[in-house]
């Protein structure tokens, strides 16, 4: 989604903003571009298309000490040049903005009738309602005057003519970030951006102005008082950015889980017993009292909130509701005292997870709020009472591979200190403790079936639809499948519960219709067994992913990959590798832009 850098420096800043833009990538955009302040004159280079088009503008003259540069992700108005941020008002007053200007319109009619607009978007509005306000009061004052008219989610960083040595931010409901160096100062919706100049970060709140200059950085609450603002070190670094050799950051990332998963659960699991502590010290209170928990998330993140709704329900008996935020957050829902509430989000920044919680927590009803959560200083782990960080490294692929096995692990975790008031027993937790202990070596044993996958991928690539199919804690596994393959491969694909297949979507099952299921050795096997047997009464083609105590059997209508999944509650964690190859070597063989599929972003921050 949009990306934001900017620097002030004592030199030279373009190729700090280009580096930044380059890192900034990952997240997905459809434009690019940079605003440079030189000899008082505002240079604005904009371009659709990637940051190399952008920097093909560049000539050795586009040099400053001051600049502010953008990555777009179309909300309002198609990708193109004029769409394309910075924003520039009165050859004075250029802006980038991230988030949503909920009431531009209003905006438009209320003070900007005789403005001329050169694009279709919402963000330029603010351009020129920063330089109606800065005619009549200082550009501090000007941008607190227009951030107080505008309903909607921003970060924003504002270059003045005017004032040639600072740049202005503000931020509300989007991430915004100040990095600090020697005699440069930086500004980034991301930390990555700038991770080759500096680790010191200041993470700015909502309502917080600030402005930035190579020498100095003030920092204001919504009512302009000044404040402090803690730094922080970030333990981020360049190899984040980093192939380490492979084609691509998702091929890189599946073969990370086995240490991903292995970080996750280090130094939290002691003697077998997890203890409550992995919570921080919120977690008293709530902890003795919630009687129900309620999951909410998106996506990928959403089909982990589904696993941990059947660990919580089968191994610890607590009652626990599932719910995609977006829908969540605006429906009445009727909700039971005590609950606790429980957001997984691996970027912590995703709009409509933040706000749902930002609704929920006005109500009395909840007795807590957990994030689970890959990036420490996100506002999502910053607003919820406590945080489990799952600890994958940055993930730069698009589709989420290793956030979502950790954050399985990292659930599984949270299972057991949420049950231990239950139904987990210590001999269930020792249980379930040295079985998150076996998973690094069985992933890499998953893992190696990459090459057969590989040899699949080639009957799969060209068909243009597939069936998933899994059921109980291995049905959101096949969700996520089948999510996997439509992301990177563009295959439409969809994942049913085995049981529902009779109900209807067995009637477009034939010869040319893949299906992919999902066999643990569990005590729905048999069940399963029978649902596979009426696809293939019907001519589909099967591919199965079964336990290898499970019984199946390669034929002529079907193919079997074993793989070694102990009938234990942690099997859904292993059977994800599999699915996640397959959508990789799919995407591969059709030519797609495996890392940044079209249209996708990586951290969703508008709703
Ligand atoms: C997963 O492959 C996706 N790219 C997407 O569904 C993602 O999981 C979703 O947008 C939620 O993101 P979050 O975990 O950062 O909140």
């Amino acid at each position: 989604m949009c990306g934001i850098v900017a620097a002030a420096s004592k030199t030279n800043v373009t190729d700090i903003l280009m580096a930044g833009l380059k890192h900034l990538e990952y997240r997905g955009y459809d434009s690019a571009g940079i605003a440079i302040l030189k000899n008082n004159v505002l240079n604005n280079y904009r371009q659709k298309g990637n940051v190399e088009e952008l920097g093909k503008l560049l000539d050795a003259t586009a040099n400053s000490n001051i600049g502010i540069a953008h990555t777009r992700w179309a909300t309002h108005g198609k990708p193109s040049k004029e769409n394309a941020h910075p924003h520039i008002a009165n050859d004075t007053i250029a802006i980038v903005h991230n988030g949503i200007i909920e009431n531009y319109l209003d905006i438009k009619n209320k003070f900007l009738k005789n403005y001329k607009f050169l694009s279709d978007t919402d963000s330029e509005i603010l351009a020129h309602l920063i330089n109606h306000f800065s005619k009549d009061n200082e550009i501090l004052d000007a941008v607190h005057l227009a951030m107080a008219e505008v309903q909607g989610s921003y970060a924003l960083a504002v270059l003045d003519k005017n004032n040639p040595d600072k740049i202005i931010v503000a931020r509300n409901g989007s991430p915004l970030l100040i990095g600090l160096g020697e005699e440069k100062n930086f500004i980034a919706s991301d930390a990555l951006a700038l991770i080759e100049h500096t680790n010191r970060f200041v993470y700015l709140e909502d309502g917080d102005l600030a402005t930035v200059s190579s020498e100095e950085v003030k920092i204001y609450d919504k009512n302009k008082k000044n404040i402090r603002r803690e730094t922080k070190k970030s333990s981020l670094s360049l190899n984040s950015h980093s192939k380490d050799g492979y084609d691509h950051f998702m091929l890189k990332e599946i073969f990370e889980q086995p240490n991903a998963v292995k970080s996750t659960i280090e130094n939290r699991i002691i003697n077998n017993v997890v203890p409550k502590e992995i919570l921080g010290p919120n977690a008293a209170e709530y902890l003795e009292k919630f009687k129900v928990v309620q999951i909410i998330a998106c996506g990928t993140s959403y089909h982990a909130a589904l696993v941990a709704k059947h660990w919580l329900e089968r191994l610890a008996g607590i009652p626990c509701h599932a719910e995609i935020a977006s829908e969540f957050r605006y429906r009445r829902h009727a909700v039971q005292k005590d609950t606790l509430l429980i957001c997984i989000s691996q970027s912590g920044e995703t709009a409509d997870t933040l706000s749902a919680l930002r609704e929920i927590k006005k109500e009395d009803y909840y007795v807590g709020t957990i994030a689970v959560c890959n990036v420490p200083e996100s506002s999502l782990a910053r607003e919820c009472d406590s945080t489990l960080i799952t600890h994958a490294g940055p993930e730069i692929g698009v589709a989420s591979t290793k956030a979502f096995t950790t954050q399985l692990t990292a659930l599984m975790l949270l299972v057991i200190v949420l049950g231990k008031r239950f139904e987990i027993t210590p001999d269930l937790e020792n249980s379930l403790c040295m079985q998150l202990k076996t998973l690094p070596d069985k992933i890499k044993s998953t893992l190696a079936l990459d090459q057969k996958i590989a040899e699949l991928a080639k009957i799969f690539s060209d068909k243009e639809h597939a069936l998933f199919l899994g059921r109980g804690s291995h049905f959101p596994i096949a969700r996520e499948g089948a999510l996997k393959l439509k992301e990177i491969s563009y295959i439409h694909a969809e994942a049913y519960a085995a049981g529902e297949l009779k109900h209807g979507p067995l009637a477009i099952v034939d010869e040319n219709m893949p299906v992919v299921a999902v066999a643990p050795n569990n005590v729905v096997l048999e069940k399963l067994k029978s649902n596979l047997e009426e696809v293939k009464a019907r001519g589909g083609k099967l591919y199965i992913f079964a336990d290898k105590k499970a019984g199946f059997k390669s034929d002529e209508i079907s193919q079997v990959f074993e793989i070694d999944a102990p009938m234990n509650p942690v099997a859904p964690i292993l059977f994800t590798i599999p699915l996640q190859l397959l959508a990789y070597h799919c995407a591969i063989i059709k030519g797609t832009n495996v890392d940044m599929p079209r249209n996708l972003a990586k951290s969703v921050t508008v709703e």
